[in-house]
């Protein structure tokens, strides 16, 4: 199988995984304004490993999103040899492992960002995975975490540590969100941290994630960093066409402003794909995304309190078609 990471124009502009977000109705979405890359949201390899017929529905997808990377998490090397098979079978581009989440669930059990404290662990999850597959495999994590939890006194580990730990493997590419376990969602990310990885990372290409400001900024971080590419997540809310926005921007120095028919007809056609994918009962997702595309219109207040209701996408299009 082809590293496609290496067939694509730089700088490469990706999503990130996102539980919740990243499903296939919003991949396809980004796809249409032009992402270069999607991924899925983490699936547990441990699942896939036991045959959960709901992990795998989780992976469903359509041809237009290629190429697609899974997301694999979980501490146990044993589970991924399997799981790297299941998703090697169902024909995606890549194979990317997370090593950065934060949330209790995954790193309060040594998993995720925590995982980084078992670097043995990682490097022979990452060993498995590679030896397991044709697929590009890549690594997603962050900056830094604390060495002993809650004791910022006995030092740190950090991706450079991650970097050197994998320097013998060829790990494709890296995506570093450029903060921290200890700051996980807030704040500046570190530029100059992310600049050094950058340089610090030799197997593959480097994208550098976290607090996306501006269409101005993101292209002054990708020249500060020197970063291959730019993986973007919760600034897509409601503004897929930030893709579009931004090779406009790097291509010809200036972008266009989206209009309201074109945030409408994105806003239903997700509806719609949506719906097809998950039906009644799963278009409440809809709901979320649906009040991040009506952001910033004047009667915002007003319209959200028809859409937290919708059912369907003919309901959608019927209360956003009403409006200039
Ligand atoms: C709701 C939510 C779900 C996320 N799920 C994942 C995930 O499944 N895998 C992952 O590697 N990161 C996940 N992340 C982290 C994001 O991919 C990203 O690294 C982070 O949001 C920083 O980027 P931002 O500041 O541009 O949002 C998630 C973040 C959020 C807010």
């Amino acid at each position: 199988m082809d590293n496609f990471w290496e067939q694509l124009e730089k700088p490469i502009l990706s999503m990130t995984p996102m539980a919740g977000i990243t499903d296939s109705a919003w991949r396809q979405i980004c796809k249409m304004w032009s992402a270069d890359v999607v991924h899925t949201e983490f699936v547990s390899a441990d699942a896939l490993h036991y045959g959960s017929k709901k992990t795998l529905a989780m992976l469903a997808y359509q041809a237009s999103e290629q190429p697609v990377v899974v997301q694999l998490f979980g501490k146990r090397v044993d589970m991924y040899p399997k799981a790297t098979k299941i998703v090697e079978s169902l024909g995606v581009a890549g194979i990317d492992l997370n090593f950065g989440c934060p949330a209790k669930k995954v790193a309060g059990h040594g998993g995720g960002i925590c995982l980084l404290r078992d670097m043995e662990t990682v490097k022979k999850i990452v060993n498995t995975t590679i030896e397991s597959t044709n697929l590009p495999v890549s690594v997603k994590s962050r900056i830094s975490l604390n060495a002993i939890q809650g004791k910022p006194e006995q030092g740190k580990i950090t991706a450079f540590d991650l970097i050197d730990a994998l320097a013998d493997l060829p790990v494709k590419a890296m995506i570093i969100h450029g903060r921290t376990y200890e700051t996980p969602f807030t704040g500046p990310v570190d530029l100059e941290a992310l600049k050094q990885l950058k340089q610090a990372f030799k197997t593959g290409v480097f994208l550098i994630n976290g607090s996306f400001q501006t269409i101005e900024s993101v292209v002054s971080d990708l020249k500060y960093t020197q970063a291959d590419g730019i993986a973007l997540s919760r600034s897509l809310y409601g503004q897929p066409w930030l893709f579009k926005q931004i090779k406009d921007y790097l291509k010809t120095g200036v972008y266009q402003t989206i209009t309201w028919p074109e945030i409408k007809d994105t806003a239903i056609k997700h509806a719609e794909l949506l719906f097809a994918n998950k039906g009644k009962s799963g278009f409440k997702e809809m709901r979320k995304h649906l009040l991040f595309y009506v952001k910033g219109r004047p009667d915002a207040t007003e319209i959200r309190k028809q859409l937290v209701s919708v059912e369907t996408p003919q309901e959608v299009a019927k209360i956003l078609n009403k409006l200039d």
